[in-house]
């Protein structure tokens, strides 16, 4: 049975749809549509899925390979699909099926949103981080040689179809680091989810329990929807999101994007902003422990810091870094997320001593 899970947002709603075949859903779009439609995707994705995406092309669906890394997320590649639609003769009405993880979303969306004005786009997001993050929200991005995600638009999927059996083939340190998402989720929004998660951690790594999964995943997708639901611009409320990203983006940074996988930069991050949330928030020092305890579960590529100053430079490009000051998101305890004007660089400096 299938989970629906709307996200609110007007007239640009859209339905998550949680425990369908990605196939089905994509027939069934096709079917629909008068147009031309293409899929976007990665070689090992296809590979993984060879006879799935066979039916597809069968049925007239074209096709269209990004490369594997961060690097796709280019303007070149934006212009490669772009030339590719316009070949085959997609217009207006035709929809793009993005099928993969953050980084097929991510460019897939940038491109539904300019390809023509603007056009329809779904969501089937393949890893984890996709699933309960990355596909919701409608944040679209590309990649400039200054930065990451320096280009991009807010443009909504018309709707998110999970299938999570695609995190079969997903390799397990990708699986691991993307539940540290979900493990922030908890933190700032959840105390029910983030128990969940400590005390059945080995479990969900070693077993991939499908009704497992989908409890996180659900809970994720709601949790997720409810915020950027309430504040789609990120003005407010969706800022809460970035727990543990202002350090966790520098550390990505730090190490050239190459030493650390998103998610386990995030678990670096997150053990800062629980050292600053102790520190300047009130922080009970049961929660600290019980909190630092869980994040210390994933097992992380070791990290040594010397050059602190270093880092502090790439915090400062951070988009909410702003003169002196940052919005930095702490909690007040497990579940519940403040945004703090008052942290200062000398603060974050001061937090590394924790890694
Ligand atoms: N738009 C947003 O709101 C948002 C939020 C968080 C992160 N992001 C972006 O997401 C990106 C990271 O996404 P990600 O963690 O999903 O990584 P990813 O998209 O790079 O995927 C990781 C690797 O796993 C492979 N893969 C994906 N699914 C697979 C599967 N089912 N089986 C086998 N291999 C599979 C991919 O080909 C890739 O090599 C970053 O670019 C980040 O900026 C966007």
């Amino acid at each position: 049975m299938s989970k629906v899970i709307q996200v609110d947002l007007g007239r640009d709603s859209y339905n998550i749809v949680i425990g369908n075949d990605f196939t089905s859903s994509i027939k069934a779009k096709m079917n629909e549509s008068n147009s031309i439609c293409i899929l976007v995707t990665q070689k090992s994705i296809y590979n993984a899925f060879e006879s799935k995406f066979s039916e597809l092309e069968s049925a007239g669906l074209a096709i269209h390979f990004i490369d594997e890394k961060e690097s796709a997320k280019s303007i070149d590649t934006v212009v490669g699909i772009c030339n590719k639609m316009a070949g085959i003769g997609c217009d207006r009405s035709s929809t793009l099926f993005a099928v993969g993880g953050g980084v097929v979303g991510d460019i897939s969306g940038f491109v539904a949103s300019i390809f023509m004005r603007g056009i329809d786009y779904m969501q089937f997001p393949t890893t984890l981080l996709g699933m309960i993050d990355s596909s919701i929200g409608g944040k679209t991005g590309v990649n400039l040689d200054s930065g990451k995600n320096l280009i991009g638009r807010i443009h909504q999927p018309n709707e998110v179809v999970i299938d999570t059996s695609f995190l079969n083939t997903l390799p397990q340190k990708e699986f691991s680091a993307s539940l540290a998402e979900a493990m922030k989720y908890g933190l700032i929004y959840d105390r029910e989810l983030f128990d969940y998660i400590m005390h059945n951690f080995d479990d969900i790594l070693e077993s991939k329990d499908v009704s497992m999964l989908e409890k996180i995943i659900t809970k994720s997708c709601e949790i997720k929807s409810k915020i950027v639901s309430e504040d789609v611009d990120e003005n407010g409320l969706r800022m809460i999101l970035n727990f543990g990203h202002t350090i966790g983006h520098a550390i990505e940074a730090y190490f050239d994007y190459e030493k650390l996988l998103h998610g386990e930069a995030i678990v670096y991050g997150m053990k800062c902003a629980l050292y600053l949330s102790k520190k300047v928030n009130n922080l009970s020092e049961n929660d600290y422990d019980e909190a630092l305890n869980a994040l210390s579960l994933f097992t992380l590529p070791p990290i040594d810091i010397e050059d602190h100053d270093g880092l502090i430079e790439f915090v400062k490009r951070d988009k909410k870094f702003k003169g002196s000051t940052i919005k930095f998101i702490l909690i007040s305890e497990i579940g519940n997320a403040v945004i703090s004007d008052s942290i200062t660089l000398e603060d974050i400096k001061e937090s590394l001593t924790v890694l």
